[in-house]
C-alpha cells in the first residue's frame, strides 16, 4: 500500500499495530499462532517501511520498538535467598591498589598477605542458578538484586548449565555466573534476524539478554546461549576454601570456567594480567568489558561482607575508554530531580568504539572552565563500557576564531527560577522546587524506576508526555491514572502509538505495584542524599509512615540513626517539613498498601536488636568490621551513647564515652569479651 499522506499514514499505522499486537498475545500466550510466520513479518515489515517514510510515528509504544523483549509481566517472580550484587569499578592502577589496602585495613593484614584472584569480567547478563539434591530447580536473573525474573525454562536448553550435579555437591547449592552469546554466533544470528526482517540486536550482550527473555522458551532454545559460573549464592555444606577452589569444583561439575585467569599477591603481577588480557582481548571468541579481581580465600571474602550492593571482597577494573574526534555543536542544560544544572555536550554524532555517540556529560560549570569547552570547538569524546560518556580534551588548535566562553546561566531553563550556588558547593541548583516541571518530571521518573516502585512499561517518554498533558503531575496521580483517563474527551487509545492493549497493560503494571515495602517507599520520594541504603535505615528505624511523619522533626533522633549525619538529617526533615510534601504522603497513604519495613531476618543470637557503641582503639578487628559483623547480626551501630545504648564495646584508651555509659549502668564489653561474644555466635 502507497500511502503518502500523514493522515493517510498515521490511519494504516494505527490499524497495523492493533493487528501485530493481536498475533504477539496470539503467539506468546502460546496459543496456536493465528497467521503464518510469512504472513507477520510481512506486516512487522509494512510497519517498519511507514515508519522510515513518517519517523514522526515512532513512539516507544509502537510494535517496532518492543522486538526481542517481551512484556515481562510473562515471568514469575523469583526472590533470591542472597542478593545478587552488581561490581564496584576500578580504572586505574591506583583504584586497584586502594581496593587491596582496604582489604588489608578491613582485615587487619598487611597487604602482601592478600592473594587476589584475577578472571575475566564477561559481558553477558547474570544469572543464578539454584540445585536442590543435584538437580535444577530453578534459574533466575538479576532482577533489581533482590527479586528476579524465573528463567528455568529458558536456560534448559544451555549446554554449558548441567541439568544434575554429581554425587558430590552439596544438597542445595547456588550458582551464579553469566549468560552470553559468542561474538561469530551473534553475528550468525543478526544475519538470520535481516534475512527475516526482524530488527537487528546491537550486540552480542543485547541478543544473549533478548534470547533469554523470550516467553516462549523454545524461541530461546533456538539461540546459541553460553555460560560461565563465577560465583556462589547459598550452599548447604561448604565444599570450597578459595575462588579457585570454587573454580576446581565447577569445571568438575560441568560448568566451563572462562579463561585465562591469574592468582597472586602482587599487584604488578595484577597489572601484567590486565594487561595481557587487554591485548588478547579482540582475539577472544566473546566480548568482555574488563577484569574482576576477587579476594581469593572464602573465609575472608565472607568478613569482608557487602557495601550496600557491592561486595567489599571484590571489584571490576573496566578497560580504558575508547575515543573519538568530534564538534561540539552545543551546550544545553539538564535540570535533574533535585535542581541540580547539568551542562551537557550536543555534539556531531560520532561512533566510538561501535557505539553512536551524540551527547555527553560536561559535569559542571567549573569543569567546562577548567577546559575551557566553548561551543563550535573539536572535542575528544571517550566512552568507558556502560558510563556516560565524556569530553576529555580540546584540540585548541582547531578552534574556530570568533569562538568566546561559556556563559552558565544563573537561570533554571526550564522555570526560570533563580539557579544558586551554595558555598563550597560545584553544583548550580534550581531554585523552583515543585514549580520546576524539569525537577517534578525527574521525581517521577525515579519514583517508578527500577528499585523504586519499579513500574513496568512507565518509561521516561510517557511519563514527560503525561506531565505535560496534565495526567500526571505528582506521584499519586500514577495510581490514580485509570479514573483521569475514564474522565477524558480524548481517550488514550484513539492517539498515536496507544492500542487498547497497550493502555490496559499500563494499567495494570500500575496495580501491580499498589503494594510496596516502606524502605522503597522511601527511596521512592526521592529525597536528596537517601539513597537505598539510607532509606532502608529511616525503614527500620520508623518502621512505617505514620510514625515517620508523626516523628521525623527531630534531628537528634535521626542523627542517632546510623550513617545518618547532620547533612542528610536536614535534607530529610527539610523534606518531610514541607507541606505539599506531608499531603502527597497522606494521599499516597491512601492509595496504597505501604508494608511496615521487616528487617532481614537474622537466627536468634545476643547482638540481634541491641544498640551497640564502638569507642576507644581496637586492636584485634578494625572499628569497620566490627561494625560490620554487629550489623550482620542484627545489632544496630550508633556513634553516640544514650538511654537506649545496650552495650559499650570499649577499646584501650576509652574516654568520654566509657564514663557516660559507666554513669548509665550501660553494659560494657573489653576487646576481648566481644571477640567472644563473635566466636560463640559465628
Ligand atoms: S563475580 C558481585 N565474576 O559483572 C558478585 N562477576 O558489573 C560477584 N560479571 O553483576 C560477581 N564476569 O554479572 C563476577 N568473572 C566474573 C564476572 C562477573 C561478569 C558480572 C556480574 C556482575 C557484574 C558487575
Amino acid at each position: 500500500m502507497n500511502i503518502t499522506n500523514i493522515a493517510g499514514a498515521r490511519k494504516r499505522h494505527t490499524t497495523l499495530s492493533l493487528e501485530i499486537e493481536k498475533h504477539d498475545r496470539a503467539y506468546y500466550s502460546k496459543d496456536a499462532p493465528i497467521v503464518s510466520d510469512a504472513e507477520y513479518d510481512r506486516l512487522r515489515a509494512e510497519l517498519t517501511r511507514l515508519e522510515e517514510q513518517f519517523p514522526e510515528l515512532i513512539s516507544l509504544l509502537s510494535p517496532t520498538q518492543k522486538v526481542g523483549a517481551k512484556p515481562a509481566q510473562g515471568f514469575s517472580q523469583i526472590i533470591h535467598t542472597m542478593p545478587m550484587l552488581s561490581l564496584g569499578n576500578a580504572f586505574e592502577r591506583i583504584d586497584v591498589e586502594n581496593f587491596i589496602d582496604r582489604v588489608a585495613k578491613f582485615l587487619n593484614i598487611p597487604a602482601s598477605d592478600v592473594e587476589i584472584l584475577g578472571e575475566l569480567k564477561i559481558d553477558g547478563l547474570s544469572c543464578s542458578l539454584r540445585y536442590e539434591n543435584r538437580v535444577l530447580k530453578y534459574a533466575a536473573t538479576r532482577g533489581d538484586g533482590q527479586t528476579g525474573e524465573d528463567i528455568t525454562a529458558n536456560v534448559k536448553s544451555i549446554a554449558d548449565i548441567p541439568q544434575t550435579l554429581p554425587d558430590n555437591a552439596p544438597d542445595i547449592v547456588e550458582i551464579r555466573g553469566e549468560i552470553y552469546m559468542r561474538r561469530d554466533d551473534f553475528e550468525k544470528l543478526n544475519r538470520e534476524q535481516a534475512r527475516l526482517g526482524k530488527d537487528k540486536f546491537a550486540n552480542p550482550r543485547n541478543a544473549a539478554a533478548g534470547s533469554v527473555r523470550q516467553l516462549d522458551a523454545s524461541v530461546s532454545a533456538a539461540r546459541p546461549l553460553k555460560f560461565f559460573g563465577y560465583a556462589l549464592g547459598f550452599v548447604s555444606a561448604p565444599f570450597a576454601k578459595t575462588q579457585h577452589d570454587i573454580r576446581t569444583n565447577l569445571r568438575a561439575w560441568g560448568f566451563p570456567q572462562s579463561e585465562p585467569m591469574a592468582a597472586t599477591n602482587n599487584v604488578d603481577d595484577l597489572i601484567l594480567f590486565y594487561n595481557h588480557v587487554e591485548n588478547i582481548r579482540a582475539a577472544l571468541p566473546f566480548d568482555i568489558d574488563g577484569i574482576v579481581y576477587k579476594v581469593n580465600r572464602l573465609d575472608f571474602q565472607e568478613r569482608l561482607g557487602n557495601v550496600s550492593r557491592s561486595p567489599r571482597w571484590a571489584i571490576a577494573h573496566k578497560f580504558p575508554a575508547e575515543k573519538a574526534i568530534t564538534t561540539l555543536k552545543a551546550i544545553t542544560i539538564q535540570v535533574g530531580r533535585t535542581g541540580v544544572l547539568t551542562p551537557v555536550a550536543e555534539l556531531e554524532p560520532i561512533n566510538v568504539g561501535g557505539v553512536m555517540v551524540s551527547r555527553a556529560t560536561l559535569h559542571n560549570e567549573d569543569e567546562i572552565l577548567r577546559k575551557d569547552i566553548r561551543v563550535g570547538d573539536r572535542v575528544v569524546v571517550q566512552r568507558a563500557g556502560d558510563v556516560i560518556p565524556q569530553i576529555v580534551e580540546v584540540i585548541i588548535t582547531d578552534r574556530p576564531k570568533d569562538s568566546a566562553p561559556f556563559l552558565f546561566p544563573h537561570a533554571c531553563p526550564e522555570c526560570g527560577s533563580h539557579a544558586v550556588r551554595d558555598d563550597g558547593e560545584v553544583a548550580r541548583r534550581c531554585t523552583g522546587g515543585l514549580i520546576c516541571p524539569a525537577q517534578a518530571k525527574e521525581r517521577l521518573k525515579h519514583f517508578v524506576s527500577r528499585l523504586a516502585f519499579d513500574i513496568e512499561g512507565m518509561g521516561d517518554k510517557i511519563i514527560e508526555e503525561f506531565y505535560d498533558e496534565g495526567l500526571i503531575k505528582t506521584p499519586s496521580d500514577i495510581f490514580m491514572l485509570a479514573q483521569k483517563l475514564k474522565s477524558l474527551s480524548l481517550p488514550l487509545e484513539t492517539r498515536d502509538g496507544w492500542g487498547a492493549q497497550s493502555v490496559a497493560n499500563l494499567l495494570s503494571a500500575i496495580d501491580a505495584r499498589r503494594t510496596i515495602s516502606f524502605d522503597r517507599f522511601i527511596y521512592a520520594l526521592g529525597i536528596r542524599q537517601v539513597g537505598e541504603s539510607t532509606a532502608k535505615k529511616l525503614a527500620g528505624h520508623y518502621k512505617n509512615l505514620s510514625i515517620l511523619l508523626a516523628t521525623i522533626s527531630n534531628s537528634d533522633e535521626l542523627q542517632s540513626i546510623n550513617d545518618v549525619g547532620p547533612s542528610v538529617a536536614h535534607d530529610v526533615i527539610e523534606f518531610f517539613g514541607e507541606s505539599y510534601n506531608r499531603d502527597e504522603m497522606k494521599t499516597l497513604q491512601s492509595l496504597l498498601m505501604i508494608d511496615d519495613y521487616v528487617p532481614p531476618v537474622v537466627q536468634d543470637n545476643p547482638l540481634r536488636d541491641k544498640v551497640i557503641v564502638f569507642t576507644g582503639t581496637m586492636e584485634q578487628m578494625t572499628r569497620s568490621e566490627a561494625k560490620a559483623r554487629a550489623e550482620q547480626w542484627g545489632a544496630k551501630v550508633s556513634g553516640a551513647v544514650s538511654a537506649n545504648t545496650d552495650i559499650l564495646v570499649a577499646g584501650a584508651d576509652a574516654g568520654s564515652k566509657l564514663k557516660k555509659a559507666t554513669e548509665l549502668g550501660i553494659k560494657i564489653l573489653s576487646e576481648d569479651e566481644w571477640m567472644n561474644v563473635l566466636k560463640s555466635i559465628s
